[in-house]
């Protein structure tokens, strides 16, 4: 039997930050309001040379150094993004070129949050059925570009960012099991409602936008994720106590708080960077997880439950061994 196994992270922050402070200053918010209804007390952006194959870039060469693996190595490249560099060809592509890697496959995935989630699975599935070794997955987002800045109700919560891991194939897990799930019902609750082949207009007058119902959009969060969470745990016929880490994605500390609170998971098992980053959509879960790797929380060994939440809706879980 053949696993897939994460040998390296990596991630990246644009440097410019942009505090709760600062946001006072561009809408009728304060930072109170922001962190007692969010936990967000900062978030990086990038700037507008930097683009989202950017930031992946600087994420994917920390996760290849980490991994001590060159980039002429990795057989597939998949990259979770809700805002791709162009229309085509693929970030992946544009980044497939930078990285000097020739013939892989390499494509993005659209699952806006839970895009990380989409994306580890895929890459799982290729190296265990033998279709891949070595593989790149990552999570990379200029969101900040979909966001209507006089919005108050959703420019607070969005940052940019990258995260990377490499996936290696492996006799023992790493990856226990993915579970996925969507539901379109809901696609007008959290969304961009502009593309290129509807109101396409509104992208070239600049006001293609999040719109979210940010208290449907929580309530029905803290549901699914608390389900797609156990899901994993039943699967792997592991009890909550076995899980050495949770990962979930940083949308909101309340639901964050709220999501472990249901699954009987203290706090201090759970990774929290919302803080520091904001929602940074399909790079928040990778992020968040090379930021414990590096400060030495999550080790050789540990157990981690990863989910995510986002547009569509959609939504994940994995259990891995890390
Ligand atoms: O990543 C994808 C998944 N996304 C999520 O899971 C996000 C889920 N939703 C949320 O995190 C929360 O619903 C929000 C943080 C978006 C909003 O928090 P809330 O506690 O649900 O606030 P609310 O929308 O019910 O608004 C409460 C009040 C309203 O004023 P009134 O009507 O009570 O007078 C809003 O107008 O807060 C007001 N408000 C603000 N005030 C200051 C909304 N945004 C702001 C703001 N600053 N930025």
């Amino acid at each position: 039997m053949i696993y897939s196994k994460i040998c390296g992270t990596g991630s990246y922050l644009p440097t410019d930050v942009m505090t709760n402070h600062d946001l006072e200053k561009l809408v009728d918010t304060s930072h109170d309001w922001i962190y007692t209804r969010t936990g967000i007390e900062q978030r990086h952006i990038a700037q507008s040379h930097e683009s989202t194959c950017d930031l992946a870039e600087e994420a994917s060469r920390a996760a290849l150094n980490a991994a001590g693996i060159d980039s002429s190595d990795i057989d597939l490249i998949v990259i979770a993004t809700t805002t791709a560099d162009q229309v085509f060809p693929s970030t992946a592509c544009i980044l497939q070129e930078r990285l000097g890697i020739k013939d892989s496959p390499a494509f993005d995935v659209q699952a806006v949050c839970a895009g990380f989630l989409y994306a580890l699975d895929i890459a799982d599935k290729f190296i265990r059925t033998e279709s891949a070794t070595k593989a790149l997955v990552i999570g990379a987002e200029t969101f900040s570009r979909i966001i209507d800045w006089t919005d108050r109700t959703t420019c607070v919560l969005f940052g940019d960012g990258a995260g990377a891991v490499v996936l290696e194939a492996a006799a023992v897990p790493g990856i226990h099991s993915t579970h996925l799930r969507a539901n379109g019902a809901y696609k007008d609750l959290l969304s961009v409602p502009v593309g290129i082949s509807r109101n396409f207009e509104q992208i070239i007058n600049g006001s293609a936008y999040t719109q979210m119902q940010g208290g449907e959009v929580f309530k029905i969060a803290v549901k699914c994720m608390e389900q797609i969470a156990i899901e994993a745990l039943e699967a792997n016929d592991a009890d909550v106590e076995q899980v050495d880490w949770f990962i979930p994605h940083q949308a909101n500390s309340r639901i964050i708080a709220s999501t472990a609170r249901r699954l009987g998971v203290s706090m201090d098992k759970v990774v929290v960077t919302i803080n520091q980053h904001g929602n940074t959509s399909a790079a928040s879960i990778p992020l968040a997880m090379d930021t414990a790797v590096r400060d030495g929380r999550i080790k050789a060994g540990d157990n981690l439950l990863i989910e995510g939440f986002g547009g569509g809706f959609t939504w994940g879980s994995a259990y891995l061994t890390y």
